[in-house]
């Protein structure tokens, strides 16, 4: 009898741990998709830019679906969009909102890139581009990242001043640190051997040895006297 129950404990406990592998396994090996590290681009007008875009999948991916859209305050578009037949062949574009937009990259040999050009930047591209993927064999699941790219006249180094300043002003600080404790040394050092000329002078003048107990002048001045 007690071994029918524990044959059904661990069939349950079987069950358990099948169930569980079942629900984490779309959960860590599912399509990620990536844009980089930077999440806000800056380019000037009437250039280029990429705007990058890959995606991994552990579950490999066929007819994998992507897209590109586009968002702004007042706007919203799909810029590109298209599939992947196999981890062997390269995106098919089957829509593309604008000629200057062009696919970049290669799905081939697991570069799973999905790069967009996007060319004569104008003023008003400036908003959220964001990149999508849906795998067909992941349950459709759809993944994206977005990243946002500003539009400008000119590229205005605003980091590179402030860190400049930032640089100068702890350089600064370090270097007048430093200046001072080379004034205070140097004091120090002058003030000792004054100290130490007075006392020579007090000693060769007494012809009494007291710099036994190290005083400065002062102190041997009072005593000099009672002993000449
Ligand atoms: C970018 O815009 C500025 C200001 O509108 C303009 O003067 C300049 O010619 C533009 N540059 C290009 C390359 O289109
Ligand atoms: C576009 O962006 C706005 C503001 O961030 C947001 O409220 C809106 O839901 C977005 N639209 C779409 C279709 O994603
Ligand atoms: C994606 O492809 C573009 C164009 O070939 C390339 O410039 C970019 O470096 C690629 N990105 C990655 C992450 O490989």
């Amino acid at each position: 009898m007690p071994r029918a129950g524990d044959r059904g404990a661990a069939r349950a406990r079987w069950l358990g741990t099948g169930l569980l592998g079942l629900f984490l396994l779309p959960v860590s090996l599912s399509l990620e998709v990536s844009v980089g590290k930077a999440t806000t681009i800056s380019a000037v007008n009437g250039t280029e830019i990429l705007l990058p875009c890959t995606f991994s999948s552990c579950f490999g991916f066929e007819d994998l679906r992507f897209w590109w859209s586009y968002n702004s305050s007042d706007t919203f578009k799909i810029l590109i969009d298209g599939t992947v037949k196999n981890e062997k062949s390269d995106p098919k574009v089957k829509l593309k909102e604008d000629d200057r937009i062009t696919l970049e990259g290669t799905t081939k040999e697991k570069m799973n890139n999905i790069s967009i050009l996007l060319r004569n930047l104008e003023f008003s591209d400036t908003g959220k581009y964001t990149c999508h993927v849906k795998n067909p064999k992941e349950n459709n699941l759809q993944h994206q990242a977005t990243i946002f790219l500003q539009v400008v006249d000119k590229l205005e180094e605003v980091d590179n001043t402030v860190t400049l300043i930032i640089l100068a002003v702890v350089g600064g600080v370090i270097g007048l640190l430093i200046f001072i404790l080379l004034v205070k040394k140097f004091v120090a050092f002058i003030i000792k051997k004054t100290q130490e000329k007075k006392k020579e002078c007090l000693v060769s003048s007494s012809g009494n040895d007291n710099t036994e107990n190290g005083l400065p002048g002062s102190k041997a001045e009072e005593k000099a006297p009672t002993k000449v």
